[in-house]
């Protein structure tokens, strides 16, 4: 363990909270809609194949960066450099990465509060107080800058504990409850009618819709954010695992974990959404095409709980608690970067640092909410589209290419001494080096041209 830093106690403290910041409100709202409307179950297997194909060795990547370095990802990227010139474009990179993580924390967490409102608001309508209820859910701006900066609170109040007694703890708790609620809902959901004609629409697969290039693409975006990849948030957790770890086991069940909630949840919101539309709610956009992301949410959803009346309550009020906890587990990691550097690099103290970082997170999510439709769409765009998989981009350049080969080697060894006998050893290498750059540049130019 490196001089006073924090590091995970177990193993399973470790996937807890990596899984918590790569399942978040992507997998939930994001995949099964996108699976749906893209060929069902060949959509799913195009993603599953993209997922251990393409963004697992970019995961890798930043883990074994991260726990090579034992510390923030400027210094890791700084000292696998052997030139002054590499060392220079590795800070300014990891730089850009807590930049961008800090950017992608000012929108997620407005989101993140709309769903601590929705899940209020059930708790209101169930002790019967209709106006608190209403104003839980009216998109007013007190509300949003309330529930933002609530959210954000927790956020930084989780951070602030440090990685064991903070992300580690709370990650274990609050990992297994998203697991229980999740499978909860899709077992209530696939009894209600019209949730069967849903499983086909999501399972009925059709190779002609899955297999465009353009759809690949779009896959692979999914999955490098839903792996909450290039922004440095995996390299710091890989920077608190202990050297005795086996990181390409541990890469792999955090990719198989996310993949695995992603294809969960769309056994909850596909039937939802068919039970919706047999009580009379519509799904579908006027082009013909399945409503998705906020409107399915915020408006389809709750639709579809009032109409099963009291019952609906309960299922509204743990959808959302869902969300929330969702949403927190992967907002604490993005947290962690910004405060991990500056508690390393400049001897601050973490608590100090989590609220300043977080305070100035909190003052860019109040200037996103007070210019709403100019500034939302453009930070989710350049830090989710652009950044990310530059950045990605850079990592994988910095593992494949900068860092000599043989101290990469000895890195993986620590924790899996027969290594080279295995096929990670085989294959990431040249993965890493060759195949992941040229796809995520491939995403990158298509997302520059769409
Ligand atoms: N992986 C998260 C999700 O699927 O919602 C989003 C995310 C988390 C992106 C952390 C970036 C990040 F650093």
């Amino acid at each position: 363990m490196a001089g006073g830093r924090g590091q995970f106690s177990s193993r399973f403290g470790f996937v807890m909270a990596a899984s918590g910041s790569a399942v978040g409100l992507g997998n939930i709202w994001g995949f099964p809609t996108q699976a749906a409307s893209n060929g069902g179950a060949a959509f799913l297997l195009v993603y599953l194949l993209l997922a251990f194909l393409l963004a697992y060795p970019a995961l890798m990547a930043e883990l074994i960066l991260g726990r090579h370095a034992h510390s923030n990802s400027v210094t890791a990227l700084r000292k696998v450099s052997g030139s002054r010139l590499a060392a220079g474009i590795g800070a300014a990179t990891g730089i850009a990465g807590f930049t961008v993580a800090g950017l992608i924390l000012s929108f997620y967490a407005i989101v993140a509060g709309w769903m601590v409102a929705f899940c209020l608001s059930a708790v209101a309508e169930l002790s019967g107080n209709q106006a608190l209820a209403s104003w839980l859910t009216s998109f007013g701006l007190w509300r949003n800058v309330f529930f933002l900066l609530l959210f954000l609170a927790l956020t930084i109040a989780i951070v602030s504990a440090g990685v064991h007694d903070g992300i580690e703890r709370w990650s274990r708790r609050l990992m297994p409850a998203l697991l229980v609620t999740l499978i909860v809902l899709v077992a209530y959901v696939l009894t209600l009618e019209g949730a069967m004609t849903g499983l086909e629409v999501y399972l009925m697969p059709d190779f002609s819709r899955a297999l465009s290039a353009q759809l690949i693409l779009n896959a692979l975006g999914s999955a490098f954010f839903s792996l909450s990849l290039g922004v440095g948030t995996m390299l710091i957790y890989g920077s608190y695992l202990s050297d005795e770890e086996n990181l390409p086991l541990l890469g792999g069940i955090v990719t198989l974990v996310d993949v695995s909630i992603a294809v969960l949840a769309g056994f909850m919101v596909l039937p939802a959404m068919y039970v919706a539309l047999h009580n009379g709610v519509e799904i579908f956009t006027a082009s013909g095409v399945l409503i998705s992301e906020d409107t399915l949410i915020f408006t389809v959803l709750p639709e579809l709980f009032a109409t099963i009346g009291l019952p609906g309550i309960v299922v509204s009020f743990t959808f959302f608690f869902l969300m929330s906890i969702a949403a927190l587990t992967s907002s604490i990691s993005m947290l962690e970067v910004p405060v991990a550097y500056v508690t390393e690099e400049y001897n601050a103290e973490r608590h100090a640092a989590a609220w300043v970082i977080g305070g100035i997170i909190a003052t860019i999510g109040c200037a996103i909410l007070l210019n709403f439709d100019t500034l939302f769409g453009f930070i989710v765009t350049v830090t989710t589209r652009y950044s990310q998989p530059l950045l990605g981009f850079m990592f994988c350049v910095y593992a494949g290419w900068v860092w000599r080969r043989n101290s990469l080697l000895q890195e993986l060894r620590k924790g899996y001494p027969q290594v080279e006998e295995g096929l990670f050893w085989k294959i990431w290498p040249w993965y890493v080096r060759v195949v992941c750059p040229l796809i995520i540049l491939g995403i990158f130019a298509q997302s520059l041209f769409a």
